[in-house]
């Protein structure tokens, strides 16, 4: 448990402006603050930072909370480890209550991290053992030509061949074996604990904060599998980390470039372009776009030139545009990844690459009218469809019109009727859409999805009051103890069991005083905080003095007689149907 001194002194010196302002740009909107959602991709901002009850709420995917639950999102850690990271940034000592937390919870994530130093220093020194790590160096400094000072640079290291050296190094700085297993340092079989990482060249996978969150590992031959990468673990997630992002967040450039794999981020920083980044043995996600966002506005698509690579670049375009993000692909010839082409053409030949690096609507008319044979009158309609559709999809007016006159040109057709026949499928993609979100807002009222307060939909009205209520102790939680008409709200006014759930919880803190909403992240998801902050952000504007407050209370209970007398009646008129 953190001690509510801890929490309050965070809560006064770290302004939610502040903090979220050093992720997203946001803009005045009134008294409060406006930008595009982190937590969902967005192009008009609905993401909103209210400043006199510090919290955040996005009406585009109705994420909320207050600073707390902000940074568990969007540094994807868990309660303890955001208080420690705002308590760290505000220059506040803590107590160390992570042992504790080990205890109850796993391995916490600094645990992890700290294990994860002692790895990476275990591998450098691996490496640089003479006879150890001989064939390790001759493969990394031999055969695939890098510096010494590249290496240091990223930090590569050697996992021995055995199956626990590194296991008996680690316990032997007294980590656990559940520490081990969590960090995926260690798998287990029959025979016991045993090293994941075996007979690989390995690089130290570094977080934008400087920690190592994770590694990869590569065989020095061909056996298979070639790359072995860390799961997730309480310290990383595969699907929001980008190897070397820590550098190319410093470059001067305005764009990254996105690679497949470790060795191609590593040629193209020695060769000079430190903008290049990696995904980690995935494709790209939807959230290593949003993190893209945060950094750049541009992105070169510098994938395999094969048929794989060709796939997971359509896919890293459309995500990317759906964040915002502009996206050119890199057309490789002679080789089959930027690691090779810069090799056998030298870095010259690479930036001119880059320069030349096509906009991928260049490369999608290339690939339609490639499709089909623009001979054939049939076949031209298709291509001339598929454009139209791929067209409709832009955003920017500027940008769609620019397409139109390219599309024309490579069908040789009316430019006008490109125009039309676009506008044409706007026209269908927004009815479409319409229909689709009133549908995604009729689930939403009627409680069908709705995942974080099941019980609503069983009877809305009360439920509807209890969201009301709740809305405004949130506000004010002193409420609590007021006396509507005899007693004050109890746990026997509640219907669902989640608006209860709040209720208790509320009730529990004010006994101590100490009843805030960062105070809930440690006792509900981030999914039940963000449901809170809706109730709370829907009082905005409201009345939520004491007397509106008691009127609920009130309305609450006559909902309860009125469907307990509604149920009395159901069975009193069977009975009486049966006799
Ligand atoms: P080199 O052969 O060392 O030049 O590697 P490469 O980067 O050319 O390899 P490739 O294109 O085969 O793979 C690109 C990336 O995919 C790698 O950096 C890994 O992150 C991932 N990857 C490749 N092979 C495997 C595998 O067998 N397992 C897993 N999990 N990931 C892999
Ligand atoms: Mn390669």
């Amino acid at each position: 448990m953190i001690p509510n001194s801890v929490i309050e002194d965070i809560r006064y010196r770290c302004d939610i402006e502040d903090v979220i302002s050093s992720y997203i740009t946001l803009k005045r909107a009134g008294s409060n603050l406006k930008g595009l959602c982190p937590f969902h991709s967005e192009k008009t901002p609905s993401f909103t930072v209210y400043k006199d009850t510090q919290s955040f709420y996005c009406f585009g995917c109705g994420a909320g909370g207050d600073i707390i639950s902000f940074i568990m999102r969007q540094e994807n850690l868990d309660y303890v480890s955001a208080v420690e990271f705002l308590a760290r940034r505000a220059g506040i000592s803590l107590p160390d209550f992570s042992a504790a937390d080990t205890v109850h919870a796993g391995p916490s994530r600094s645990r992890i991290l700290e294990m994860n130093v002692e790895t990476a220093k275990f591998f450098r020194r691996m490496l640089f053992d003479d006879k150890i790590g001989a064939p390790a160096r001759a493969y990394l400094i031999g055969e695939r030509a890098l510096s010494s000072s590249v290496v240091k640079h990223f930090g590569l290291g050697y996992a021995p061949a055995g199956s626990h050296y590194l296991r008996d190094h680690l316990l032997s700085l007294g980590f656990t074996y559940e520490e081990l297993t969590a960090g995926y340092i260690c798998g287990k079989n029959d025979r016991g604990y045993y090293d994941y990482f075996r007979g690989r060249v390995m690089f130290p996978i570094i977080d934008v904060s400087g920690n190592i969150v994770a590694f990869g590992g590569r065989v020095l031959d061909s056996s298979k599998p070639k790359y072995l990468n860390t799961s997730d673990t309480p310290a990383f997630k595969k699907s929001k980390n980008l190897f070397a992002l820590n550098y190319a967040k410093k470059s001067e450039e305005n764009s990254l470039i996105i690679c497949e794999g470790y060795m191609d981020v590593i040629a193209m920083h020695a060769a000079g372009f430190t903008n290049a980044v990696a995904t980690l043995g995935t494709a790209i996600t939807a959230e290593h776009a949003r993190i893209i966002k945060r950094y750049v506005s541009k992105v070169i698509l510098a994938y395999d030139s094969d048929d794989a690579g060709r796939k997971a670049s359509d896919r890293a375009v459309r995500l990317l545009e759906e964040a915002g993000v502009d996206s050119r692909i890199l057309v490789m010839k002679g080789a089959k990844d930027p690691d090779e082409f810069i090799k056998k053409y030298g870095r010259e030949a690479f930036r001119r690459l880059l320069d030349e690096s096509r906009s991928k609507f260049d490369y999608t008319i290339e690939t339609v009218v490639g499709k089909y044979n623009i001979d054939n009158a049939d076949e031209k309609i298709k291509a001339a469809n598929e454009l139209c559709l791929e067209i409709a999809s832009v955003y920017s007016r500027v940008e769609r019109d620019i397409y139109i006159s390219k599309a024309a040109e490579a069908l040789s057709l009316d430019k006008n009727s490109v125009r039309l026949d676009v506008e044409a499928a706007i026209k269908r993609s927004s009815r479409a859409e319409k229909k689709k979100q009133t549908g995604e807002l009729i689930r939403v009222t009627s409680g069908i999805s709705d995942r974080v307060n099941p019980d609503f939909a069983k009877r809305p009205r009360a439920a509807r009051i209890e969201e009301a209520l709740l809305g405004i102790l949130l506000i004010h939680p002193e409420f609590e103890v007021l006396a509507c008409a005899d007693k004050p709200l109890c746990d026997e006014d509640f219907f669902t069991d989640f608006a209860h759930r709040i209720f208790s919880f509320i009730s529990e803190k004010n006994k101590t005083g100490a009843f805030s909403v960062s105070a809930m992240s440690e006792a509900f998801t981030n999914d039940e905080v963000s449901r809170a902050v809706r109730m709370q952000t829907a009082r905005r504007g409201l009345s939520n003095d004491e007397d509106t407050y008691k009127t609920y209370v009130e309305s609450l209970r006559e909902e309860n007689r009125k469907s307990k007398s509604d149920s009395l009646e159901d069975i009193l008129s069977a009975k009486r149907s049966q006799i």
